[in-house]
């Protein structure tokens, strides 16, 4: 069992398959792009599978796709059906932009993805633009119709919420959950590597709850689960249910499950922690599984409490979210 010295044990692990992306949101990289690995020292298809088995051998029963964006990933369907046939995996799940996702859902649900977040942080084409530097609203928006009529319940709608860009939006985006078994999911700006935060752009938790609480007096509270990132709501009536992930005001690192493994083969255990250690090159210099499970257990261990608080974070050095999938 993966459990830190805190007594949290780790179920949940996040596979970065790609540091490539067909957008470049501007909370997640600069306009310029990032530094690209170079393609051999990127974890390969068989590799990724002999460190998730050892994951899933270690108590991991949940696995979420994602990059960069990892429906580019041209192997992305037969890695599906080869994860998902790991016994002990009870859900294999994939955040994503949505761009190239709706032509492919329906074989990598046949594939065995079961969970499905799809980022969209604006109902206004003309803003989309601005926010993603590239087109493809309207492909979004597809492939959100393409998952529902697939059955994928709820459908989360990950919308990162910045000050003066689409705070003004909310009680659209809270709309959407009208008809529909949509989870939108409005999520404090964090800061990473190159997406220039500041306090001024974050909207608070209790910001946005008021703002969707004017609207909709009637906002109930749900029942969260321990390892939730999300607090959930619900709109009386509504379909859908609306949430919240509070990284910076309200942090929720007693209840961490999550591991994360990144493209170029780094284990990373906390979003914000700088600490790192390559599996890749432990695979590769021969050793065997039992010392594999060892570096994975000792770093594990070594996990911090919570992370820093988000004004230490501003300051600290990470890596550009494109590299770390959320
Ligand atoms: P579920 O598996 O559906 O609970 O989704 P998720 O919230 O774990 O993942 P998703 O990729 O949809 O990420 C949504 C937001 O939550 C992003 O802003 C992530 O960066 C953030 N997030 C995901 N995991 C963590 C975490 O362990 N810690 C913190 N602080 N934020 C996280
Ligand atoms: N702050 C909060 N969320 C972010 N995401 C990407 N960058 C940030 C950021 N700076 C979200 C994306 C995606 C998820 C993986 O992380 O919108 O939905
Ligand atoms: Fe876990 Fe780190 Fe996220 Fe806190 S910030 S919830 S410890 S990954």
């Amino acid at each position: 069992m993966l459990v830190d010295s805190h007594g949290r044990r780790h179920t949940y692990l996040r596979i970065s398959l790609t540091e490539r992306c067909n957008l470049r949101c501007q909370y997640c990289m600069p306009a310029e792009g990032v530094d690209l690995t170079q393609n051999s020292e990127l974890l390969s298809q068989s590799e990724i599978m002999q460190l998730a088995r050892i994951f899933v051998l270690g108590g991991v029963d949940k696995i979420r796709l994602t990059g960069g964006e990892p429906s580019i990933r041209p192997d992305i369907e037969e890695l599906c059906e080869q994860l998902r046939s790991l016994p002990g995996l009870r859900n294999l799940a994939m955040t994503s932009n949505g761009i190239v996702l709706s032509r492919k859902l329906a074989r990598l649900q046949a594939a065995g993805l079961n969970q499905l977040n799809i980022s969209l942080d604006t109902l206004v084409p003309a803003k989309f633009e601005f926010l993603t530097r590239r087109k493809g609203h309207n492909k979004v928006l597809q492939s959100i119709e393409a998952a529902l009529d697939l059955g994928f319940s709820p459908v989360k709608v990950n919308t990162v919420v910045m000050r003066g860009l689409n705070d003004d939006e909310i009680s659209n985006f809270v709309r959407l959950t009208q008809d529909k078994p949509i989870n939108v999911r409005f999520i404090e700006f964090m800061p990473f590597d190159g997406n220039v935060w500041n306090s001024k752009k974050l909207v608070s938790y209790i910001e946005m709850l008021t703002a969707v609480k004017q609207q909709f007096p009637g906002l109930r509270r749900l029942q969260d689960h321990h390892t939730d990132t999300a607090k959930n709501f619900q709109v009386p009536g509504f379909k859908g249910t609306v949430s919240f992930i509070t990284s910076m005001t309200q942090h929720f690192c007693a209840g961490c499950n999550r591991l994360r493994l990144l493209a170029d083969g780094n284990l990373k255990v906390c979003l914000f922690g700088p600490a790192e250690v390559s599996l890749r090159d432990a695979l590769r210099s021969g050793i065997d599984n039992v010392g594999l499970q060892e570096i994975i257990g000792d770093a594990v261990k070594r996990k911090k409490p919570s992370h820093a608080g988000m004004f230490e974070l501003a300051r600290t050095q990470n890596r550009p979210m494109i590299h770390i999938g959320g």
